[in-house]
């Protein structure tokens, strides 16, 4: 068991119970690999593919996330970038590493299967990793996620707040919407909702996964911030976002009824089985989940405050625009 990244008691209850339905906090070593240091960090960045590689800044209010803003890595190097994030307010988001390099793709593989081999009845598949580098004081909005997310805390301290996946701090009519590529994973937010939320403090080597669909925000303690975020789906993930997707066309066909976001059971497996169908009859027009991107509004600048400097004045947006490209 040493030697596996993922450290969790073998066949452990709990998690065998709980994985993808609660939160759960287990250890890990990634820092061990050599993989996320600062001179590794800083060759990645170079390598990454800019289209695959964004940089975001915000302010600190969560509930101003008209604040955050897409950036401009003007042509820094590596070293340089991650200087300006460890003194600056940006978030560097490294998109798809499963595809783009070799080595961290194997070990995100690694990992999934350390988390198979420990946790009985686990399979997961559709494996996808992020990899955010982020300022001491940079956070991450109210938001939820289509499929089941790990963070793989690596460098630094932040705070992640897990709010309840029911109303009201998100409806199942949101969820159908972001299945089907309607709107954004952002969604309403307010203060009163973290009286509700469960709250961790996250140290390097600590890993956290929540139940599906549960709403999360982030917010940096100290340090320079380093996490692997991976995604991936299980058959019950599957038919949860199924079962959505197919109550969203129920409403459009038959509007007024009410349909249940229940996943157990004979009628989600029949209303699993009617949207696989309907997928494959011609005509039938299903809009895939689809990335939401923000207009470029500030380019990093060492020079300028929190090494942010602002674009002719623009107002950042209040709605991410549809452009049909990944999303963080
Ligand atoms: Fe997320």
């Amino acid at each position: 068991m040493t030697d596996s990244p993922f450290k969790l008691v073998p066949q452990d209850p709990v998690w065998q119970a709980k994985l993808g339905r609660e939160t759960l906090v287990a250890s890990h070593n990634l820092e061990a690999s050599g993989l996320f240091g600062d001179a590794a960090l800083a060759d990645l960045i170079e390598r990454h593919p800019r289209q695959d590689l964004s940089v975001n800044t915000m302010g600190d209010d969560p509930m101003q996330r008209n604040e955050w803003r897409e950036g401009d890595l003007k042509d820094f190097s590596g070293s340089e970038l991650l200087e300006m994030v460890q003194r600056g307010r940006l978030w560097l988001n490294l998109r798809k590493m499963v595809i783009h390099h070799e080595r961290y793709r194997d070990l995100v593989h690694g990992l999934y299967g350390d988390m198979e081999a420990q946790v009985g009845g686990f399979h997961s598949f559709e494996h996808s990793a992020n990899l955010l580098i982020s300022s001491p004081t940079a956070q991450v909005y109210y938001h939820v996620d289509a499929p089941l997310n790990i963070l793989w805390h690596i460098r630094g301290t932040k705070r992640v707040w897990v709010y309840p996946r029911q109303d009201p701090f998100v409806s199942n009519s949101i969820l159908e919407g972001i299945m089907v590529g309607e709107r954004s994973e952002e969604i309403p937010y307010h203060t009163s909702f973290d009286e509700s939320a469960e709250v961790l403090d996250l140290q390097p080597g600590q890993v956290v996964t929540w139940a599906q669909h549960s709403p999360h925000r982030v917010v940096n303690l100290a340090g320079l911030n380093v996490s692997l975020s991976t995604e991936h789906m299980t058959r019950a993930a599957q038919r949860r976002n199924n079962v959505h997707m197919s109550n969203h066309f129920f409403r459009r066909w038959f509007p007024g009824c009410t349909a249940s976001a229940e996943v157990e059971g004979c009628t989600a497996a029949m209303k699993e089985f009617g949207i696989r169908v309907a997928r494959r009859m011609p005509g039938f027009h299903q809009d895939a989940r689809k990335g939401y991107r923000f207009p470029i509004t500030f380019e990093v600048d060492p020079q300028a405050p929190n090494c942010v400097q602002l674009l002719n004045k623009a107002e950042p947006k209040a709605e991410p625009q549809l452009v049909g490209a990944g999303q963080a």
